[in-house]
């Protein structure tokens, strides 16, 4: 018996930015991006924020649930583009859902941060101190981004992606098969720093990424935490219907499925419209596959995140 997913909501800003728009910003192409990447557009945040993009996509994922504000005992936000650092986004999400009994607090582990709230969120109801949860991933990488440089703006997007929490067992029956990774000594592959600290100078506030580095620890990392996910959940790579992955660039995402010598079919993309939005990427594309009618009652499925750390974690779920 699973935590399992009772619920999913996202949300996009509505602007929608192209390679073309960016093709005439910085030295790139249409052509460039979708074969080195798989991107054809992004939404990127107007007047959005990562509190306004959290909190539609949970009143989505709350309806999807049939469940009211107040069922929820814990909320957790991964984020690593805030426009703040106090509050924690999770505690403006629960003052916007009016989840007043809801205990709130935020992650950051970049693009594995769903993963990671999934545990936190999942240990906690299997150690009976909550029942009902929220986990979201939002981000406004857009606040972070350099547009003058061609090797990481033509990556990024903003959303948001929401998932309810619930367990349908007694607590002491739940397994979680989930597991969590992180190596710091290659922290520097993907780094942002705010300036604010007295020992931050100089500084740099935008995203700066080497993404060769990033791309080969991805397509070893992944196949790897994936095998050790399904271990954990007595399968194999053939039983599961959907991996479904962190949307950094659909060539690692091929990569990976060639690797764990899967169809390419079971492994669902949104990244050709919505680009890499880090930690909301996996919710919103659950949040697709849900609204789709693709997850029926017992689909077996893997979810696998990774990024800056970097970091690395998967999880086993049954729909
Ligand atoms: N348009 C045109 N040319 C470009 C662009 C661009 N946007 N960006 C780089 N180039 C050039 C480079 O300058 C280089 O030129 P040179 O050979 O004259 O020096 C050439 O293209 C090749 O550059 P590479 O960096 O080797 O290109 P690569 O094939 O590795 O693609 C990319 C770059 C798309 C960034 C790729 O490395 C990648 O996707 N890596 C993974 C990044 C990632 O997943 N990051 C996020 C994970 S963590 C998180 O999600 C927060």
């Amino acid at each position: 018996m699973f935590v399992k997913i009772a619920g999913t909501g996202s949300f996009l800003p509505e602007r929608v930015v192209d390679n073309f728009e960016i093709a005439r910003k910085v030295d790139t192409s249409d052509e460039w991006i979708q074969t080195r990447t798989g991107i054809r557009t992004r939404h990127i945040a107007t007047d959005e924020t990562v509190a306004g993009m959290a909190a539609k996509a949970a009143e989505r994922a709350l309806e999807n649930a049939g469940i009211s504000p107040e069922e929820i005992d814990l909320i957790i936000v991964s984020t690593v583009s805030a426009e703040q650092s106090l509050p924690c986004i999770a505690c403006d999400v629960q003052k916007a859902l009016g989840a007043k009994r809801a205990a709130a607090f935020d992650v950051n582990s970049a693009c594995s941060g769903f993963i990671t709230g999934y545990q936190a969120a999942a240990a906690q109801i299997k150690a009976g101190l909550v029942k009902t949860a929220l986990v979201i991933g939002s981000e406004c990488l857009s606040n972070y981004v350099d547009w003058t440089d061609r090797g990481t703006c033509i990556l990024f997007g903003d959303g948001a992606g929401a998932a309810i929490l619930k367990a349908d067992c007694a607590p002491e029956d739940i397994q979680i098969p989930c597991v969590l990774h992180a190596d710091g000594s290659l922290g520097e592959a993907l780094t942002c720093s705010l300036g604010h600290g007295k020992h931050k100078v100089p500084f740099d506030e935008y995203y700066r990424m080497d993404g060769k580095a990033i791309f080969k620890f991805a397509v070893r990392k992944v196949p790897e935490v994936i095998r050790e996910v399904l271990k954990m959940s007595g399968h194999t790579a053939d039983e599961i219907d959907f991996f479904v992955l962190h949307q950094a660039n659909k060539r690692i995402i091929d990569a990976i499925a060639k690797r764990l010598r899967q169809d390419e079919s079971k492994f669902p993309m949104n990244i050709m419209d919505n680009g890499n939005i880090s930690s909301a990427c996996i919710p919103m594309l659950l949040d697709d596959m849900n609204r789709k009618g693709i997850l029926k009652p017992g689909t077996k499925l893997v979810l696998a995140g990774f990024g800056a750390g970097l970091t690395w974690g998967g999880f086993y779920l049954e729909w």
